[in-house]
């Protein structure tokens, strides 16, 4: 069944108050709900004549065992139900409805609703999960004030929680104890959580910018205790810093945060009591990478920026998600931009995007910012919505400017504070706080599609100056054939001859300005004429990927060398880089394609010999600028992704970087491991970097095949004290032809591991992606081992997720086994976990991209999977939508 946000309608019924008691057992759980309702004044103008209109609650996987309206018990005869809903008929437009129901969180597989994660019961209710929990208006303009009571075993759970304030507790016969929670914020029932558990806490402590005090309580199983303080130290620096950036105070007196190891997505920002996938809360430096702890950082920044963007404010409808996970995401980009290189991340940011989301833009699933119609929500919380709703909310600062993009959200907050509001809202408040229109704008909400950016250049010496003329269109997506013109905010520079930026006048303007603006263009086709420029100047287009479009420029790769030196951008010199990357392994491509011997053009390795010998380099930068587009992006890249010739084109430069920079690449080596070995492991930005390039050189170096490398990264792999050393030695191993030494560390790694999941899952995918041949048959044998089980989503994402993503000269066979093997788990999780399914099924969605036979195998696996009995509606949806 499809929804339409065009069939949206205001709730018939409202539910002011909540109460919830949850009485849990080991084979089965009971839920008491007590609702107090009324009829909602915005849709009682026809009443007096027709009367009330039934109340259609959401239910599912219920078991009704009791219900009453006014303490009026019902039977059979008075209400209608069916596997989705409970339908009855108010008497009187305000009443009390109370319901008895038992539910299953033993059995429950789906990790959505109420279920077990080891020995823990835990909730995901976002987006509609709260219905497999009770009968509800499980919708988020349905705003509630919960109360919540917990009853279960004293000795298995000594740990209840719920969101808002603990009230009352006490201990029941029997060996039962109970708990009861009040959250005094109205909230909708996607932020509602329930923990309870046996489980151990850190506890810290915040003042607010009105000087409250916050108790900050972060649970974990006992034996990780030793692993929150990264995650409390990353939720200290994110309440400061949304005091301080966007003036946001937290508004409850305690804060928790609390890790299960089996969860469908990163984390959940319930109110008061956020759960998060342990992946994005435990960190430390023997179990964890500088990448890892940085994931925790942002993701924990992430959930907290959600009480004011998603909870205070939250969504009229699931439409209109981008609107706190745009603007979350965007939030916790520049706090992560703040408090690491705001370069780096956001090269990282445009990596992720490019590679992944533009694939999206350009596969069957592709939708706008703000859908217009889905079938199963669970499938639109998506890059696009996430990660592209991100760059439409950067591009508004752009436009704005940091000053005008606070006034802004100052506005949108205390405007829609305690309201569930649409995208039109958040862009209202923009617009009427700095006075400007944004209709043009809002098309990024509602046009799907990655636009193309074409920009040609004109010198003129006699009139001194110089044109850009700039073209966009925007390729037809599912259900949109035509595209209007996009708001594109270029930020650009033009360079001299010696690499600086020159100071920019446009023609009609009184005077110049800086050497770095935003010009905007609106129309199709568009040009703008710099004037008082007396050489032909180097173009700078689109810094820090100013809009989330794909930009072409006829640059040669000279041309590119130089951006790369000289841009005053770090992020265009990066992207300078990879378009001269790009480039030439592209003429690579062609040459495996013909079947002629591979040439590199030398210019890369001259780029990269420059920048291996500049000292005075941010080390991360140099790692980022030596790190070669992956097989994943130059697949994106491609009308036909050829696997074989990508993956051959790319090994080859690896080698030939490791032996004709073997001097340069080994001299870094050398100089970091030695730091890492006299300073130990230090978490700060510095000592990330130098190990960030330390292991990208190891990598390269490897390729040697020197007993002398092989030796270094023995020893680095051994004696080391931090998984970022430890793992990418392993990596490198993994992906060497040294067999034994390979086979002993793996070994080795995971005797040590073996109790630690996230470090086992770590070790699965370092395998996973090994992309030497026999890859499946390596997975496949994988699947069997005793750490591995379908169950866990993050296992399965480690090992058959790594595999079908990043190796995909094995997942692309030509035989069509990767697929096969993917198709079956995504039947079997079908049945198991819906949204892991579903997600999983990703690869086999891009078969467009590939040649006939693949194509035709692709298919034939996405036609198994319909044909293979009862689908849910998540895998069912994406199957149908990209065999349409
Ligand atoms: N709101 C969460 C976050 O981004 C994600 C919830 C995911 N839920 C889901 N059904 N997929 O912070
Ligand atoms: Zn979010």
């Amino acid at each position: 069944k499809v929804i339409y946000l065009k069939d949206y309608q205001a709730p018939e019924y409202l539910i002011d108050e909540t109460n919830l008691t949850f009485e849990l057992y080991e084979d089965h759980s009971l839920v008491h709900a007590q609702l107090v309702m009324r009829r909602n004044p915005e849709r009682a103008a026809g009443d007096a004549g027709a009367g009330l209109p039934p109340l259609v609650l959401d239910g599912q996987q219920l078991e009704l065992l009791a219900l009453s309206m006014d303490d009026q018990a019902l039977t059979a005869a008075d209400y209608q139900l069916d596997d989705s809903h409970l339908t009855l008929q108010p008497k009187a437009a305000t009443f009390t409805l109370d319901s008895t129901v038992r539910i299953h969180p033993e059995t429950n597989t789906a990790l959505e609703g109420l279920y077990k994660s080891g020995k823990m019961f835990c909730t995901q209710c976002e987006a509609e999960g709260f219905r497999k929990i009770t009968y509800y208006l499980d919708r988020p303009d349905v705003m509630s004030k919960f109360t919540t009571t917990v009853t279960a075993e004293q000795h298995r759970y000594p740990v209840l929680l719920s969101n808002g304030n603990p009230v009352a507790s006490g201990s029941e016969e029997g060996g039962r104890h109970w708990a009861t929670w009040q959250d005094p914020f109205k909230k909708p029932a996607y932020l509602f959580a329930l923990v309870a558990g046996d489980l151990w806490c850190v506890e810290d402590s915040f003042t607010t910018m009105t000087a409250r005090d916050v108790a900050l309580r972060i649970y974990v199983e006992p034996e990780n205790i030793d692993k929150v303080q990264h995650a409390m130290d990353s939720l200290k620096k994110s309440m400061r810093w949304d005091e301080e950036v966007y003036g946001r105070e937290y508004d409850l007196d305690i804060f928790m945060i609390v890790a299960v190891n089996d969860f469908n997505m990163g984390a959940m920002e319930n109110k008061g009591l956020n759960i998060f996938n342990s992946s994005c809360v435990l960190a430390k430096a023997e179990t964890a990478t500088d990448a890892a702890h940085q994931r925790v950082e942002a993701v924990v920044a992430h959930e907290y920026f959600h009480n004011w963007s998603g909870n205070r404010v939250t969504c009229r409808d699931w439409f209109q998600l981008s609107l706190k996970e745009g603007f979350t995401v965007f939030r916790d980009a520049e706090f992560s931009a703040d408090m690491n290189s705001r370069t780096v991340k956001r090269i990282e940011d445009v990596a992720f995007l490019r590679t992944n989301q533009f694939a999206e833009d350009a596969g069957p699933m592709a939708h706008p910012v703000r859908p217009d119609s889905f079938m199963e929500i669970s499938n639109f919380y998506t890059l696009t919505v996430y990660e592209k709703g991100s760059e439409v909310v950067r591009m508004i600062h752009t436009l704005l400017g940091a000053e005008g993009f606070r006034k802004g959200t100052d506005l949108y907050f205390e405007r829609h504070d305690g309201q569930a509001v649409t995208c039109d809202d958040f862009i209202k408040a923009m617009e009427d706080a700095n006075g400007v229109d944004l209709t043009q704008f809002k098309r990024w909400y509602s046009q799907a599609g990655t636009p193309r950016l074409a920009v040609t250049e004109a010198f003129d010496p006699a009139a001194r100056t110089y044109t850009l003329s700039f073209r966009q269109s925007c390729p037809a997506t599912p259900g949109q054939a035509e595209k209007l013109p996009f708001v594109i905010p270029v930020e650009l520079g033009l360079l001299d001859a010696a690499g600086n930026d020159l100071p920019l006048r446009l023609a009609g303007e009184a005077q110049a300005g800086g050497g770095n603006r935003v010009i905007s263009v609106t129309e199709a086709e568009q040009s703008f004429t710099f004037v008082d420029i007396a050489e032909k100047p180097l173009p700078s287009l689109l810094r820090g990927l100013s809009a989330p479009v794909k930009l072409s420029f006829p640059y040669d790769r000279d041309q590119l060398m130089f951006l790369m030196q000289h841009d005053s951008d770090g992020f265009n010199r990066w992207d300078a880089g990879q378009q001269l990357s790009v480039q030439v392994l592209q003429e690579l491509i062609g040459q495996h394609q013909r079947g002629e011997p591979l040439q590199l053009d030398p210019r890369l390795l001259t780029a990269f010999r420059t920048l291996l010998d500049d000292e005075s380099l941010d080390q991360a930068m140099v790692a980022e600028m030596l790190s070669l587009p992956s097989e994943a992006y130059l697949t994106e890249i491609s009308e036909v992704a050829d696997v074989d010739a990508i993956h051959a084109a790319r090994e080859f430069t690896r080698q030939s970087i490791g032996a004709t920079l073997f001097e340069p690449l080994l001299a870094r080596y050398q100089a970091n491991r030695a730091i890492s070995r006299e300073t130990g492991y230090v978490a700060e930005a510095a000592h990330i970097a130098r190990r960030t390039l330390q292991n990208i050189a190891l990598s390269y170096l490897m390729q040697s095949g020197k007993a002398d490398v092989l030796a270094a990264c023995l020893e680095q792999f051994k004696d080391c004290d931090n998984m970022t050393e430890r793992l990418s030695a392993l990596a490198v191993l993994v992906n060497s032809g040294f067999e034994q030494e390979k086979a002993e560390a793996l070994a080795c790694f995971a005797d040590y591991f073996k109790d630690d999941p996230l470090v086992m899952d770590q070790w699965f995918s370092v395998q996973a992606g090994c992309g030497l041949p026999g890859g499946l048959e390596r997975v496949q044998a994988l699947m069997e081992h005793p750490a591995f089980t379908l169950k866990n989503p993050n296992k399965v994402r480690a090992l058959i997720g790594a595999f079908a993503n990043q190796n995909l000269v094995n997942f692309h066979r030509a035989d069509g086994a990767g697929y096969r093997f993917l198709a079956d788990h995504v039947i079997t999780l079908n049945a198991l976990n819906p949204q892991i399914a579903s997600r999983q099924l990703a690869p086999l969605t891009r078969w467009r991209k590939y040649d006939d036979g693949r194509q035709q195998l692709m298919r034939a696996e996405l036609e198994r999977i319909l044909a293979s009995g009862e689908l849910s509606s998540d895998v069912f949806e994406v199957v149908s939508k990209s065999l349409a």
